[in-house]
């Protein structure tokens, strides 16, 4: 048995908690927020994120930050990625050397295009610094649906020792040495689920959806392979895996503001329906400045852009997209002349 903390306790947090409760760990959860953390503790049940789900009385929900991190085997980080470099800075003091910090978040920092695992290394350089990714919603998790997801590590000790500690019989957990291309292809795919939801929002149908996957994912692990992913990790569960997840989910919420985008709403007005973080909007500025200092185009990602931040209207950019100048779908296939 692990000795865990959990930093965040929004849905993915307490979906990561029960998960690793039921896997026979001891685990204390660590919100931000008082009023939370009184929730949890009392009504034994994430009322607007999870509702439904019980929560055991084993399980210690805490706003003390020190109580949390401390003794710990290892620490998950699952807040919001605009709030991991804060968290992970005031958590630093009370991280000893080589303490592993599983990220569970997905997010490009638009200002230096870090990673979450970069940004965690810069503020905790003596964490040994993991990732979890792949599709996998936290209201299917927390209701025990079969997911499958993978852990990257620097080393494959750590990989295993935590693919060890998440894995049971619902929850099958691979490993990866690819953390850089794991953690672009589950921040990425927030910027295609817009476009995703767009589509939607405008009454377009399944052929538009699934060109938009298609093509998405070709555009990301375009990008992702020259900023240094590996090509296998976009094909695999935290790139087209997670990218189906997003686009095709009535959970994403990313999904859902485009949706409301597509229907005529601004992007703020949508961010404000939604309510939650839109990691999304985020990331869509990272990945335009990514594509200009890799130098490598992306068409969607650069509508979505201007969708979200140029007023352009969402029906044009469809209309630019199609009538693109017309190009081989795969361009190192070619013609014996
Ligand atoms: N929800 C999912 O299904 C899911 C699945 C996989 C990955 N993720 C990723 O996990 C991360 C968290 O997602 P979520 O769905 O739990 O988000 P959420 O919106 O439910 O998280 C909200 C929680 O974040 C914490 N928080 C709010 N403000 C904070 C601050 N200033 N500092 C520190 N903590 C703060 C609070 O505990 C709050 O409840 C995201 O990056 C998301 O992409 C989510």
């Amino acid at each position: 048995m692990a000795n865990v903390g959990i930093m965040g306790a929004g849905s993915w947090g307490t979906a990561l908690a029960l998960l690793l409760h039921k896997n026979g760990h001891q685990v204390t959860v660590w919100s931000i927020s008082e009023e939370e953390v009184e929730m949890l503790s009392t009504k034994r049940e994430h009322v607007s994120k999870l509702p439904g789900v019980k929560i055991p009385e084993d399980m210690v929900f805490t706003s003390d930050l020190e109580a949390a991190v401390k003794g710990r085997d290892f620490i998950v980080l699952a807040v919001p990625s605009p709030f991991t470099r804060s968290t992970a800075r005031k958590m630093n003091p009370y991280i000893p050397e080589k303490q592993i910090i599983v990220d569970v978040a997905k997010g490009i920092e638009e200002d230096t295009l870090m990673t979450l695992s970069q940004q965690i290394e810069q503020e905790i350089p003596q964490a040994d610094v993991a990732v979890l990714s792949g599709p996998s919603h936290a209201e299917e998790v927390g209701r025990g649906l079969p997911t499958s997801v993978v852990i990257g590590a620097k080393t494959k000790k750590t990989a295993e020792y935590l693919q060890n500690m998440f894995m049971n019989e619902v929850f099958r957990v691979y490993t990866s040495p690819d953390i850089l291309g794991m953690e672009l292809g589950g921040s990425l795919k927030n910027v295609i689920a817009l476009a995703a939801g767009i589509a939607d929002g405008l009454g377009y149908g399944d052929n538009t959806k699934a060109a938009l996957i298609t093509r998405g994912i070709a555009e990301i692990a375009r990008l992702g392979v020259k900023a240094g992913g590996k090509l296998e990790s976009f094909t695999g569960l935290t790139g087209i895996g997670d990218l189906i997840v997003t686009c095709a989910s009535v959970h994403s919420r990313n999904r859902k503001a485009g949706y409301l985008i597509g229907q005529g709403m601004s992007m703020q007005e949508a961010m404000d329906e939604v309510k939650m973080v839109v990691e999304g909007v985020y990331s869509t500025k990272a990945a335009v400045k990514m594509g200009e200092k890799y130098g490598v185009s992306l068409p969607i990602i650069g509508q979505v852009n201007q969708v979200l931040f140029e007023n352009k209207n969402p029906g044009e950019a469809v209309k630019d997209l199609m009538l693109r100048d017309s190009k081989p779908e795969i361009s190192s296939l070619t013609w014996e002349e």
